[in-house]
């Protein structure tokens, strides 16, 4: 399999190794010479041990183009979609968008949805990782085995200072230095910790419950230093099938908590990501039973190599592009949500959320 992946920083190293991992011929693309010799003599060596001699790193301009199995598209959300509608033209089996794929400016939304239409044969991810993790798939197996009845609240957050992403980032003063310092460029604890609303809208959706219908949102904005983000995103939700619930993301919390929280008839069921370095957990109460505590062991490499290996299913046909849970139209929605979530913040009302960009 032939990998191309287009940003050469944090999440194109993961993801360079992540494909490594899998056996891939891996080529790394950037329009910075600095980020490819990073990414070479400091980012890979530390996190994975050494330089691995077999990737080719390229300028932008000189890129091969083409032949390619997957693209990923790990550059900061704002500059992703001009980028992907050209990949398009390249016709990989497989494009991963980095999340979140849009900022939520949505500039582009409606373009690129059309052009995937005339590359139908392009299978369009969003990288929504935690969907694909052991974690996530041990909660279903949990519903499927325990009658819990009917799902009757839902909660996700994400808070998670982000000092971390500044660690990995030590080339960075702070958030005005990059798109996270900025909202509306798909930073912020909104943009940043998407992958909270998107568990929401992942759950709701395996469950039944369909599409965020109608969403309230109140964000804390902070400008400073020039930056404008928002350093906590809370969001209230309805689908179309009437599950209520809500999601908190943030850049403040330390020690981190991201979670889901799934309230049914019979009981409950907590998703815990990154409880320590290593392990992931998933807490069941069955009501009038013990409670039963499932440890899940887990590297952060591991994080991005389930996501491959997704891939791989999706090359190999062991897996249909439009079952993918993590599917082209389930990480637009993310967006279109979190935008109408500013909306509503601004406006200071409920907002029905419109589809009409995917849709059409
Ligand atoms: N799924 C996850 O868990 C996860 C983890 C980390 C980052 N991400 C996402 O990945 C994206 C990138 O984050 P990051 O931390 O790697 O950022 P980063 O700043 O470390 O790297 C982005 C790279 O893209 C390059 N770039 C910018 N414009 C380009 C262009 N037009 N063509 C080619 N390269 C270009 C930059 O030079 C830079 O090297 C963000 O959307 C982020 O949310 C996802």
């Amino acid at each position: 399999m032939k990998a191309k992946i287009i940003g050469a920083g944090s999440i194109g190293n993961h993801h360079a190794e992540a494909c490594r991992s899998m056996g891939w011929d891996v080529t790394v693309v950037d329009t910075d010479q600095a980020a490819l010799d990073r990414m070479k003599s400091e980012i890979y060596p530390k996190r994975y041990g050494a330089w691995d001699e077999s990737i080719k790193l390229f300028l932008s301009s000189e890129q091969p183009s083409g032949g390619f199995d997957v693209v990923y598209l790990g550059t900061p959300p704002h500059v992703r979609m001009k980028i992907a509608e050209e990949i398009l033209e390249e016709e990989p089996k497989v494009l991963l968008l980095e999340k979140p794929a849009f900022p939520p400016s949505l500039v582009g939304l409606a373009l690129f949805a059309a052009a995937m239409k005339k590359h139908p044969n392009v299978a369009v991810l969003v990288g929504f990782n935690h969907i694909v993790a052991n974690n996530t798939k041990k909660v279903h197996q949990l519903i499927e085995k325990n009658n819990l009845g009917k799902l009757l609240a839902l909660e996700a957050g994400i808070r998670s200072h982000w000092e971390n992403i500044f660690k990995a980032h030590p080339w960075l003063k702070g958030p005005e230095d990059t798109y996270l310092g900025y909202w509306k460029k798909g930073g912020g604890a909104g943009g940043e910790h998407s992958h909270g609303l998107n568990l929401w809208q992942h759950f709701a959706h395996e469950l039944g419950f369909g599409r965020v219908a109608e969403v309230q949102g109140m964000f804390d904005y902070v400008r400073e230093n020039g930056a404008d983000y928002d350093r906590q995103c809370l969001l209230n939700l309805v689908t179309e099938k009437g599950l209520v619930g809500r999601v908190v993301q943030d850049v403040l919390t330390q020690p981190k908590k991201k979670w889901v929280e799934l309230q049914f008839e019979g009981g409950s069921i907590e998703w815990w990501n990154d409880v320590t370095k290593t392990t992931d957990e998933v807490i069941v109460n069955v009501r009038g039973k013990e409670q039963e505590k499932i440890v899940i062991e887990k590297s952060r490499t591991e994080e991005f190599r389930k996501e491959a290996e997704h891939i791989g299913d999706i090359l190999s046909g062991k897996i249909k592009k439009s079952d993918s849970p993590i599917r082209f139209e389930r990480g637009a929605e993310t967006s279109i949500v979190l935008e109408a979530g500013h909306r509503s913040h601004g406006e200071k009302r409920t907002i029905a959320v419109d589809y009409s960009s995917i849709d059409a």
